[in-house]
Formats: structure tokens, C-alpha cells, sequence
């Protein structure tokens, strides 16, 4: 299956991607960076399923980005669409067949850790899968990886050290914590919140947990960074809204593409 899926991916773009990118919620802007770009729709790469998240738009970006080859996914798949997490791990694996042997995801992210504030970004370092599923449930492939994947490192200490000192270089502010994955697609409740935070959680989102799991499983090194969007419920006293996160994924997103590309220089 993957190696079909690779077959027609080589017929349209020459680019073999040294580095994979996962773009969130508002912050799907940082592919137009992308030199020399090859564009593949989702609906148009065999076995990929379609994004319908808002703010996601589905495609592959093929190109460079620093002069390294880069392929981007611009808009992500969420288990909330409805997605098995077999059609969130493939894309992962699709990358990782096609030549990355890395991938730095972001998203956008509730802040649990009651000194963030909205517009932070945080380095990922540790998650807590808060699921209840695992995308590599089911009959193992042991030619993508083991039955038993390691998730000890499961976010590359040697990656996290250049992007800290990337951040530092471009005095760029940069949090680090734990990142809580949920299911979504309805916010957390205050009390989920409280209960999160004594978990040992620093942010919540809806996505990453199980592209970073099926990235280590195929041997992946992972970098990930969420934008803080909003705090998360109950930190303020007021309702939160989808509309929210995007609008300041768009607004704020400057700052983490600036690290991005700080870090894919250094790579
Ligand atoms: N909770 C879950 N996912 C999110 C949030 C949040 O507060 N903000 C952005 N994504």
C-alpha cells in the first residue's frame, strides 16, 4: 500500500524530502515559504484521506526550505473528522518512505500551566496520550517497525537541544512542557483542566499524540511545538471558541515560523 501511494508521489514531484513538516490549526501559511513548490491535493494521492478541519487545506508542499528538501502536509487529519488513526499514521509513513527522516509537527494548543499566556510556543517534551486510542493498534508491519515501539525519546533530546538553542540565537521565548492529547472535538471542562494540570500537563490540543507515536514506530526523529492559543478552560473566567484558536494561530504564527526556519537551518 505505502509503496503504491510513494510510486505516485515520485511520478509528480522530483523533490526526495530530507525533513517532513506538519502544519496545525492557522498556522498553514508557512508552506507558502516553500521554494520550487510541488503541490499535491490529498484527493489526489492514493490512499490519503481529505482534511475538513477549518483552517486546513490538504495538501502536499513539496520543495525546499533553507535548501533542504522539504515535503509539508498543509492541514492535518483529527480523529474528531470522523479519521481511523490508520489515516493519520499513513501520511507519516508515507514521509518517512519517501526520504524524512524527520518531522517537526506543530499545532495549536490550550495552555494548562497557569503561567503561559496566549501567543506562547512551547516545545513539546514529553505528551500524555489522553485518547484512549493508539494508532498502532491492529496487526503490526515489522518492515514500518517493532510491535513495541520505545517511546522513551519519543520527542529527540538532540533536536529539542538544537531548537532551544535555535530559539535562544533568535531570541525567540520559548516554553517547554507536556502536551496533553484529547479527542476533542469539545473543549475540555474546567475540572478536566484541574485534573490535567496535577496529570503534570502544560498545554491540551486534539491532534500530534498519534502522528508522533506512528513516527517513532517507523523511525522517525520528532520535534514538535504547540502555539498557545488560548488558555485553557476555566483559566478565565469566560467561554472559548474554535473561531479563537484560529484567528490567533494566524495572528501569532509569526514567531513560530521564524523558529521553524531557525531550526530547519541548523538541521
Ligand atoms: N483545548 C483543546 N485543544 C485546543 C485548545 C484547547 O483549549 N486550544 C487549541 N486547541
Amino acid at each position: 500500500m505505502i509503496s503504491n501511494t510513494v510510486n505516485s508521489i515520485r511520478q509528480r514531484t522530483k523533490v526526495v524530502p530530507k525533513i517532513a513538516l506538519v502544519l496545525g490549526s492557522g498556522l498553514g501559511r508557512f508552506a507558502e515559504r516553500i521554494e520550487d513548490p510541488d503541490v499535491l491535493d490529498y484527493r489526489d494521492i492514493p490512499r490519503f484521506a481529505h482534511s475538513t478541519a477549518p483552517g486546513h487545506k490538504g495538501r502536499l508542499v513539496f520543495g525546499t526550505l533553507s535548501g533542504k528538501p522539504v515535503v509539508c502536509m498543509q492541514g492535518r487529519f483529527h480523529y474528531y473528522e470522523g479519521h481511523p488513526l490508520s489515516d493519520i499514521a499513513y501520511p507519516i509513513r508515507v514521509m518517512k518512505a519517501l526520504g524524512a527522516d524527520v518531522v517537526i509537527l506543530t499545532n495549536a494548543a490550550g495552555g494548562v500551566n497557569p503561567r503561559f499566556s496566549a501567543g506562547d510556543v512551547m516545545m513539546i517534551e514529553d505528551h500524555i496520550n489522553f485518547m484512549g486510542i493508539n494508532p498502532l493498534i491492529g496487526p503490526n508491519d515489522e518492515s514500518v517497525g517493532p510491535r513495541f515501539p520505545d517511546m522513551t525519546y519519543a520527542y529527540d533530546p538532540a533536536l529539542r537541544e538544537l531548537a532551544f538553542a535555535a530559539a535562544c540565537k533568535c531570541r525567540i521565548p520559548l516554553r517547554r512542557g507536556v502536551y496533553l492529547g484529547c479527542t476533542g472535538p469539545s473543549f475540555e471542562t474546567p475540572a478536566e483542566i484541574r485534573a490535567f494540570r496535577l496529570l503534570g500537563a502544560d498545554a491540551v490540543g486534539m491532534s500530534t499524540v498519534p502522528e508522533v507515536i506512528a513516527a517513532n514506530h517507523c523511525g522517525m526523529q520528532v520535534l514538535a511545538f504547540s502555539l498557545i492559543t488560548n488558555l485553557a478552560a476555566g483559566v478565565l473566567d469566560r467561554p472559548l471558541s474554535g473561531e479563537e484558536v484560529n484567528t490567533i494561530g494566524e495572528r501569532k504564527s509569526g514567531e513560530m515560523e521564524r523558529l521553524i526556519t531557525a531550526v530547519i537551518e541548523a538541521l
